[in-house]
């Protein structure tokens, strides 16, 4: 059959705010892992929606691996950016992360599309999407497109929407 475009994708985020768990449910349900354990470095992962296949470098949000993350900037052609929105706390640093990336050589004068998942909208104390958007002044984004969905990695609600908005955006 025809072969599917390629994209990669860099899915960056803190440590502990679902990136692993949300990229293995995009998987088809035979290819995902049971456990999902914290990532160490970063791992390469695949999945393919109705006309792209999606090659993801699924990032360790750890502090400790985070100076890894500029070395796949250039190769990246579209990032899925992931923030735990019940994680209240670290929310200023997941923004100064979100800065630094932006700001990046490699990055910033690219128009490459910013997928945001305000993930673990299951949870009863998580912010909302608008919330997360305006706490991380994501407004101010003005020379990229970008998309920000509530997501629940664990079952999956939202991942959908967030495809579908990033396949529109690379066609
Ligand atoms: P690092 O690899 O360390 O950067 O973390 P990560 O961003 O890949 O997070 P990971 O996918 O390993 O998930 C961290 C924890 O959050 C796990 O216990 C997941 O089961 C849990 N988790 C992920 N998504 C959700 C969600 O939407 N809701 C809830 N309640 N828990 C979630
Ligand atoms: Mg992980």
């Amino acid at each position: 059959g025809l072969k599917k475009k390629e994209i990669h994708v860099l899915c960056l985020g803190l440590d502990n705010s679902g990136k692993t768990t949300i990229i293995n449910k995009l998987k088809p349900a035979n290819a995902q892992s049971q456990d999902i354990v914290p990532t160490i470095g970063f791992s390469i992962e695949k999945f393919k929606t109705s006309s792209l296949s999606f090659t993801v470098f699924d990032m360790s949000g750890q502090g400790r691996y985070r100076n890894l993350w500029e070395h796949y900037y250039k190769e990246g052609q579209a990032i899925i950016f992931v923030i735990d929105s019940s994680d209240k706390l670290r929310m200023v640093v997941a923004k100064e992360e979100l800065e630094t990336l932006l700001n990046h050589a490699d990055i910033k004068h690219r128009r490459i599309p910013v997928l945001f998942f305000a993930n673990k909208m299951d949870l009863r104390d998580s912010l909302s999407s608008v919330k997360v958007s305006q706490l991380l002044c994501l407004e101010n984004i003005k020379d990229k497109p970008w998309h920000i969905c509530a997501s629940d990695g664990l079952k999956g609600e939202g991942l959908q929407e967030g495809v579908d908005w990033l396949q529109d955006q690379i066609q």
